[in-house]
């Protein structure tokens, strides 16, 4: 449950520039914006930082500012609040959440963890802080198969709560994890028939692929990755275009970095919906941004238990990750 102060309700008041008050309000608080790849573009050009999960979860856990505005989802914030329970965690709107997360709800997990009791809990970062505080080591994207390897050969693990990076790392290690059914709506959208096509529309496009993606549609990438692995790849590739299989967000910054190449968002299932955009991370806007460090709220806010617990996961994934 999300536990915080609602914004506002009455019409907001505006200032004509929105880059310039937010940048005054950064040194009236002592703030650092942090991103997502995800976030409408005008969030990414003012944010301070930019990252995958593992980079913001490394820039939460280093900075120094006072108050931290993170642009991005729930999880994230929440992240961010666990490893600084003195600092101001700030989410431009509270109700940016995410399908995974929900995905696995901590009832039905703890009937499960309670049934496998000689497994070792690795969750991914993507759930609530009370599967945190359920599990022995959290991942990312970028570390998964890397903590799992870490792990000895003997010791049975769960792995929650996406099923398919769960079914990547078993490929990857060939470990046998125990998958808890979660997924993210936005990443089972691809839709494998229309990637297909899309690269004979482009038959020199490398395909690179977020490993939330089904099997079927991973089969087709060149290089699986998280969104700054997979933004990495596309720097140092040769490849003047590449189809991109994750959060089409990212192609901002990809195009960015990289203006005389070309990205290609792949197609979801439907042709007409944008359901390839994450929901939840798109319900932050610049405006929220701003009348969110103006309130100084909405806040993250969590019960010190579940946060004391959370936080050894994460630190044992961010040594492991060192
Ligand atoms: P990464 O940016 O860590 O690859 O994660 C993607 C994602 O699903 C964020 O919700
Ligand atoms: Fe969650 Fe998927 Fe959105 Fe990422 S893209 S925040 S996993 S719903």
């Amino acid at each position: 449950m999300f536990t915080a102060t609602l914004p506002p309700q009455s019409a907001p008041k505006l200032p004509k520039d929105l880059f310039e008050a937010i940048q005054g309000l950064k040194q009236d608080l002592n703030a650092v914006i942090l991103a997502h790849y995800y976030q409408d573009p005008d969030i990414q050009d003012i944010a301070d930082y930019i990252g995958d999960s593992l980079g913001l979860s490394q820039q939460a856990a280093a900075t120094e500012a006072e108050v931290i505005v993170f642009a991005g989802v729930h999880f994230m914030a929440e992240t961010a609040k666990i490893l600084n329970p003195h600092k101001q965690v700030l989410l431009p709107d509270l109700n940016a959440g995410c399908s995974l997360a929900d995905s696995c709800p901590p009832e039905a997990f703890a009937r499960f963890k309670a049934a496998h009791p000689d497994h070792l809990v690795v969750s991914y970062i993507n759930c609530t802080a009370e599967i945190k505080a359920m599990s022995d080591i959290i991942c990312t994207s970028s570390n998964a198969v890397r903590i799992v390897q870490q792990i000895p050969e003997d010791q049975p693990i769960i792995f929650a709560p996406d099923r398919n990076l769960g079914r990547y790392v078993i490929e990857q290690t060939g470990r046998d994890l125990l998958l808890w059914e979660g997924s993210c709506i936005v990443h089972e959208t691809f839709s494998e028939k229309k990637l297909v096509q899309l690269q004979m529309d482009y038959p020199e496009a490398e395909i690179i692929a977020h490993p939330e993606c089904e099997t079927p549609v991973l089969n087709h990438a060149a290089y699986i990755g998280s969104t700054t692995a997979l933004l990495k790849y596309a720097e140092q590739s040769d490849r003047a275009q590449f189809i991109v299989v994750t959060e089409p967000g990212i192609i901002h910054q990809m195009q960015k970095r990289m203006p005389h190449k070309q990205f290609i968002p792949a197609p979801p299932t439907s042709g007409t919906c944008a359901c390839n955009e994450c929901p939840h991370m798109r319900l932050n806007t610049l405006e929220k941004l701003y009348l969110a460090m103006e309130h100084r709220q909405p806040e993250i806010i969590l019960p010190a238990e579940t946060a004391t617990a959370a936080l050894k996961p994460i630190q044992r994934m961010l040594e492991m990750s060192a």
